[in-house]
């Protein structure tokens, strides 16, 4: 194999040769970022030091023997080896997640690595690299001169790429395809639940495709589901509530590591958890005030009714049982409150203690179930984190928090030049400043919404943009789900 970064001819390569560059990309992205982490820890002669350097040293030569030359790059948010999109995850304490910040702070997209590399070449690039980190005030030229100086022959900087019409085209096409998905999922609900009320068996194997549909989606990049639950004013509610609820969990379960056959049980429970509600007379389930406490004990029977619903219109497997409990028991809680009324303190299962999360998250969000004005994402977030260890698994809490980030996709954000920024994307690097769209300020909306990453530093490291507070929904007269929209025409 040859590497390069031409896109037409790497779309050429078979699906084994793809897994390999994917496969040599991520260890080659976990050894560089343990090096560059170990070199700040330990001097050269330490044990540790010397070790992952030759580990990264015998690594570099495998890896030029077979494809003659190296690059790790970043491009719309996503690392590239040899031009093959490698798995990027957008934490920084991962090893990907640490290389998208890096080459980010220093303003470069990557680095180039030749035939011809010594052991010494790569003490020096280490030192580089991190005194650049440190300094703050790294950018392309600056460091290419760094390494001229330094004589890294053999290692080349790469300058910042920029969105290119055939980037921006593949980022479109996933928007597409997972607008795609999402609302086939919504729509191929609607006709199972109308199956349901009318008592029908049902033939799941449409549901079941799209749930893996999602499965592989989320698997691959989360980032366009994700902003598609900012959809929360769509007229069905409920179809849309169970949908966000199902990608959330999926994304959670992606974050626990569980596998795809799992995240697919778990999104389809995820699907179907509130299907009970459909024995809920509609004036309940519409009214636009609080209910009183009659209403209320009818609502709290839907757990039971969904148990029912299911047990008369499913098969009888192993995936029917789980989405069953996971009806019965979402409502229950970490110390034993929620309803419905049991006799015996029950253990939870994992699923119902992940959908339970992201049941409360997407209600409390939208406005639509249990509390009738919507609360901004990062209020619900810190009050479901205040919670954590009475109703919600703590763990469970915090790994959802930074599959959601701080800011979640949907969040408003009034940004200090009392522009209002409407979060899209979190950040790869940066949990606390997202991407968001500039779509007006508090009196009026622009016509065309800019984007701005709010990570991006001026020239003396300040943040160009500083966020003032969260704005609560109810604050603006506006429909937010028209701009989530737009961007996935
Ligand atoms: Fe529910
Ligand atoms: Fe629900």
């Amino acid at each position: 194999m040859s590497a390069t970064n031409d896109p037409v001819t790497n779309s050429l390569l078979t699906p084994a040769q793809e897994a390999a560059y994917s496969k040599h990309g991520t260890a080659l992205v976990n050894q560089l970022r343990v090096f560059l982490k170990t070199s700040r820890l330990y001097e050269r002669d330490n044990k540790n030091f010397v070790h992952q350097k030759d580990s990264l040293y015998r690594l570099l030569n495998e890896l030029l023997d077979e494809y003659g030359d190296l690059t790790i790059q970043v491009q719309s948010g996503y690392l590239f080896f040899c031009g093959i999109r490698i798995k990027t995850e957008y934490d920084i304490e991962s090893n990907s997640g640490y290389l998208l910040y890096l080459f980010q702070k220093l303003h470069i997209s990557g680095l180039m690595i030749d035939v011809g590399v010594s052991e010494e070449h790569l003490v020096t690039l280490a030192k580089v690299l991190n005194d650049a980190e440190d300094a703050g005030i790294a950018d392309y030229q600056r460091l290419n001169q760094q390494f001229a100086q330094q004589r890294l022959d053999y290692i080349e900087v790469l300058p910042p790429v920029y969105e290119t019409s055939e980037n921006m085209d593949e980022t479109r096409l996933r928007r597409q395809f997972a607008k795609r998905t999402f609302f086939s999922a919504i729509n191929n609900l609607k006709s199972v639940v109308g199956n349901i009320s009318a008592n029908r068996t049902i033939d799941l194997t449409r549901t079941n495709r799209i749930v893996h549909s999602l499965v592989d989606q989320v698997v691959s990049d989360d980032r366009y589901l994700l902003e598609l639950t900012a959809l929360r004013a769509h007229d069905e509610y409920t179809y849309l509530h169970s949908t966000n609820v199902c990608v959330y969990s999926i994304c959670l379960g992606s974050a626990l590591q569980l596998t795809k056959t799992e995240l697919a049980n778990l999104g389809f429970a995820a699907l179907f958890h509130d299907i009970g509600k459909t024995r809920l007379p509609l004036q309940i389930l519409n009214k636009p005030t609080e209910f009183d406490d009659a209403e209320w004990e009818l609502m709290r029977k839907h757990p039971t009714y969904g148990v029912l619903a299911l047990a008369k219109t499913m098969p009888f497997d192993e995936n029917s049982c789980r989405a069953m409990l996971v009806a019965f028991e979402h409502h229950f809680n970490l110390d034993g409150t929620g309803y419905p009324l049991v006799h015996f303190r029950r253990n939870l299962n994992l699923y119902s203690k992940i959908v339970a999360i992201c049941d409360v998250f997407d209600a409390l969000t939208s406005g639509r179930v249990y509390r009738r004005d919507p609360m901004s994402p990062e209020h619900v977030l810190r009050n479901m984190l205040e919670q954590a260890g009475h109703k919600f698994d703590p763990l469970l809490m915090k790994m959802f928090i930074k599959t959601v980030s701080v800011y979640p996709p949907g969040s408003l954000l009034l940004l200090d030049d009392q522009s209002l920024g409407l979060v899209i994307a979190r950040n790869a690097h940066d949990l606390f400043h997202p991407i968001v769209k500039v779509i007006g300020n508090l009196d009026h909306l622009y016509e065309i919404a800019e984007e701005v990453d709010l990570s991006r530093r001026n020239e003396v490291g300040e943040f160009s943009r500083q966020i003032v507070r969260a704005v609560e929904p109810q604050e603006l007269p506006v429909n937010l789900s028209t701009y989530v929209l737009q961007s996935f025409a």
